[in-house]
């Protein structure tokens, strides 16, 4: 097995999996089982609550190495956490209890897991799970505040059954989550400097304050974008239409409604490194809103539209030297030649052409299929994937070493 760093591989990467006192361990078996089956050589370090819910035996077994419990070990070495800390490059606590989230952020180094988190050179990423009102309570919130000011990941937990019969906040998330989000750390943080604008979600067009004009999109894949940018360094400002989506951790989140608010709040950003313009903007919005609700006093009602101006447009007229432009275009028909057309007329660097006809593709799918096409005329078809894996597979065809080109027209 090869390692390949450029694309979060985990052939051979050393890891440390923290296991701590909750029913969700069991579940870390399995994130185990998966990290071995991607290559990593893996350390669990288990809590004695830990070993409660699920023997060392099962870790030791999956990891083929003897989990670690205590901080003195039998064989006089008290040391271990340091060097453990040192030879890891990524430490993952999962499942992370309220308990031990308030000792990382106090500092308390009372066990194996905890002592070694806090010697650790390498990322640590918290898995935390718990149920609902503990999770929600305002202690446990601050402890996870502190524990990101510090630099600690944080993988929120999900809404879902919980093992006390509530249905609520406090699930750990899924075993392939979690790897998804171990190999995003792993990844070479690329960007790590850029200031990158992404823009996600529809806009609403008001037509009177009761109805509007929009679309179908949810936001998703502009959001799964930024999460994929943020992993490999970037600063990511989103700006977004109205969607219900939570800000991604470590993103600067700007609301807008109209396609006139996108276009200034992208042109005060007009300077980014990057432009990734994922937003789906209505391209014709009422020309005159009613200030009052429109009744229903004929069978016909005609709305005159105005067309709405053109951020990405504008954007590739003010493109700086250097900076990276990457818009979006949704065709049901003629889409390579058409989506050609636009890279060109906006003055762009890449396009990502979506068929929202295709099976696995368009508006409201947890997948998308798309092809990219590069202003040097490649064209690169992917396969249908979830977002997040588009967002990245968009990021590796246009971060290729060599490749990267971005220039003024
Ligand atoms: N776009 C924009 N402002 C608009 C319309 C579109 O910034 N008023 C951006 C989109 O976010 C996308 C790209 O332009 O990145 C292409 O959008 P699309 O709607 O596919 O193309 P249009 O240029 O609007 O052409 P048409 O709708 O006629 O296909």
């Amino acid at each position: 097995m090869t390692q390949n760093a450029s694309n979060g591989s985990l052939a051979q990467r050393k890891l440390i999996v923290g296991v701590t006192g909750s029913i969700a361990a069991f579940k870390a078996a399995t994130l185990v089982r998966l990290l071995m089956q991607a290559g990593a050589d893996v350390q669990t370090i288990m809590t004695h609550d830990a070993a409660r819910f699920v023997t060392p035996l099962t870790f030791g077994t999956l990891s083929a190495r003897k989990p670690l419990t205590d901080l003195f070990s039998d064989d006089g070495d008290w040391t271990k956490h340091v060097s453990l800390g040192l030879w890891a490059d990524l430490m993952i606590i999962a499942p992370a209890t309220a308990q031990t989230i308030a000792k990382l952020a106090h500092g308390f180094c009372d066990n194996m897991l905890t002592a070694t988190a806090l010697a650790a050179r390498c990322e640590v990423l918290v898995c935390p799970a718990m149920d609902h009102d503990m999770s929600l309570h305002a202690a446990v919130e601050d402890n996870l505040r502190r524990l990101r000011a510090y630099g600690y990941h944080i993988l929120p937990s999900r809404w879902g059954d919980l093992a006390s019969g509530l249905v609520g906040r406090g699930r750990l998330q899924e075993p392939e989550d979690i790897l998804e989000k171990v190999r995003s750390l792993l990844r070479p943080q690329m960007l790590k400097g850029k200031n990158v604008l992404v823009t996600a979600g529809p806009t609403r067009e008001p037509i009177d304050p009761v109805r509007v004009v929009t679309n179908h999109s949810t936001g998703a894949m502009g959001f799964a974008l930024a999460e994929a940018l943020r992993d490999r360094g970037a600063r990511v400002t989103l700006v977004c239409g109205p969607t219900p989506l939570d800000t991604p951790g470590d993103i600067t989140r700007i609301d807008v409604t109209t396609a006139d608010d996108m276009y200034e709040a992208c042109l005060d950003h007009g300077e980014a490194d990057c432009v990734f313009m994922a937003a789906a903007v209505a391209d014709y919005a009422p020309a005159a809103p009613a200030n009052s609700k429109l009744k229903k006093t004929s069978d016909e009602l005609t709305i005159t539209l105005r067309r709405t101006p053109d951020t990405l447009a504008e954007l590739g007229r003010q493109k700086q030297q250097g900076q990276l432009l990457v818009g979006f275009a949704m065709e049901t028909h003629d889409g390579i030649d058409s989506a050609r057309g636009k890279l060109r007329a906006k003055n762009l660097d890449w396009i990502v052409l979506n068929n929202v006809l295709e099976d696995g593709a368009g508006f409201g799918f947890g997948t998308n299929r798309v092809t990219v096409l590069g202003r040097d005329g490649s064209v690169t078809p992917l396969d249908p994937m979830p977002k997040r894996k588009v967002a990245d597979a968009i990021l590796d065809r246009i971060y290729t070493p060599g490749k990267l080109s971005s220039s003024r027209r």
